[in-house]
């Protein structure tokens, strides 16, 4: 018999090969200090374009005062229990409505993670006769929830309408034969690595053609997109044919939790039907509270949507003009595409870090094909005009240096924490 824990040992995974030179640089790197545009790496001074703090709210003075508040004034602990049995507040209903408020729906739950929570949406609302139809590049959670799905899925090309019918025919064709069930099409507002928003309004106009309930993870759109920050399906006039909005609040809120948003019959139905509320602790008190303070800063400072994208704009603009390829994005989300193999990623990255003290992320096989880099730039409101006129200059001469071949080097460079 084979011993689990061997095998563990002897591969380590595709990511976990790199970590004896990799951890704590390349991976699981440390940044300290206040959260910001810049903050220090390795006792140095970054400009940081790893982090989804968007509205730059994660220190803004009045959420750091609000969040320590609510600490002081609860603590950790409260409430005690699952919201179904013993954990249930005010304070939890209310940023209940005022999130279905802001989103255009009638009602909402919360969920202490979104990870856990799409997953366990998936699994609450899904019987085994029915399809899921979804976009190839969902996010892992979306993918993890069709794992806990019984019945049949089809994936449809990425924002591909063409093959999203094919898929959709095919599902219609599975549930006639069946004579029960019904599909669930899963999307995302904004795809997180390449900045594109889903084809929303032409999937929400396809519900004249088929049958289908829509379900959207919209964790980069909302606070982000839409004229009020209710997120892609307001920006792209589609908002209503959502049957269900997802958003964490991990990103624009720089928080910790989730939602989802939809008619108030079926909300509850998930309310007493989500396994990963209903079997955990509810969100604690000083989040709750915090993430009413940030709820009520989306709403009343438009300023920092509006701050967010001149930032943005510039970015991808001076990225453009140098001749960066930057793909499809359409929301802040700035990839930037280049050509290399992952050791001379890791040595750009490295050369990034040490001399232009630009601390961003980078995407590599086996994420994306072989051969292929992609960096991913979040601009945020917190960001200056120094801060990206430095990392244009920082990326035109490293791409220089890439592509004169100055970063071919054996082996990712040894860079592991040595304690
Ligand atoms: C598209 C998408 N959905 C869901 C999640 C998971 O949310 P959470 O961090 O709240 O678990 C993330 C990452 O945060 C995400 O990018």
């Amino acid at each position: 018999m084979a011993d689990i824990f061997e095998r563990l040992l002897k591969n380590a995974g595709p990511l976990g090969q790199h970590r004896e030179r990799a951890h704590g640089y390349f991976s699981f790197p440390k940044l300290e200090g206040e959260i910001g545009s810049r903050m220090k790496f390795r006792g140095k001074d970054m400009i940081v374009w790893s982090l989804n703090n968007y509205l730059g709210l994660a220190n803004h003075p009045a959420v750091r005062k609000a969040d320590a508040d609510a600490a002081a004034a609860y603590g950790l602990a409260s409430p005690m229990g699952a919201r179904m049995m013993s954990g249930n507040t005010d304070q939890h209903e209310q940023l209940e409505s005022e999130l279905a408020a802001f989103v255009f729906k009638q009602d909402a739950i919360l969920m202490n993670f979104g990870y856990q929570g799409i997953m366990s949406t998936i699994d609450a609302i899904c019987s085994r006769h029915d399809v899921i139809v979804y976009d190839a590049e969902s996010h892992a959670c979306i993918i993890d929830g069709l794992r806990l799905h019984t019945g049949h899925r089809y994936v449809f090309k990425h924002n591909d309408l063409e093959d999203f019918e094919k898929q959709m025919q095919r599902a219609t064709a599975l549930i006639e034969k069946q004579n029960a069930g019904g599909i669930l099409v899963i999307t995302e507002g904004v795809f997180g690595m390449a900045g594109d928003q889903g084809k929303l309004k032409e999937i929400a106009a396809l519900k004249n053609k088929y049958s289908f309930r829509l379900l959207v993870d919209d964790a980069h759109g909302f606070g982000t997109l839409g004229k009020t920050g209710a997120g892609a399906g307001e920006a792209q006039g589609c908002q209503d044919a959502i049957d269900l909005y997802f958003s964490t609040f991990a990103k624009s809120m720089a928080s910790i939790g989730a939602f989802l948003a939809g008619d108030k019959a079926i909300i509850d139905f998930i309310r007493y039907n989500i396994r990963s509320q209903i079997f955990a602790k509810s969100l604690p008190m000083p989040l709750v509270i915090g993430n009413l303070k940030r709820l009520e800063m989306l709403r009343t400072m438009p300023e920092l949507k509006e701050k967010l994208w001149s930032n943005a704009l510039k970015l991808q603009a001076g990225l453009k003009e140098r001749s960066f390829d930057i793909g499809k994005t359409d929301t802040p989300v700035t990839p930037v595409y280049m050509i290399g193999g992952v050791e001379e990623a890791t040595a750009m990255v490295m050369d990034l870090r040490e001399n232009y003290k630009i601390f961003c992320s980078i995407v590599i096989y086996p994420v994306i094909p072989k051969g292929h880099i992609i960096y991913r730039l979040i601009p945020t409101a917190s960001h200056t005009d120094a801060d990206i006129q430095e990392t244009l200059v920082a990326f035109t001469e490293t791409k220089a240096k890439l592509d004169a071949g100055a970063y071919k080097v054996e082996a990712i460079p040894d860079m592991a924490e040595k304690k």
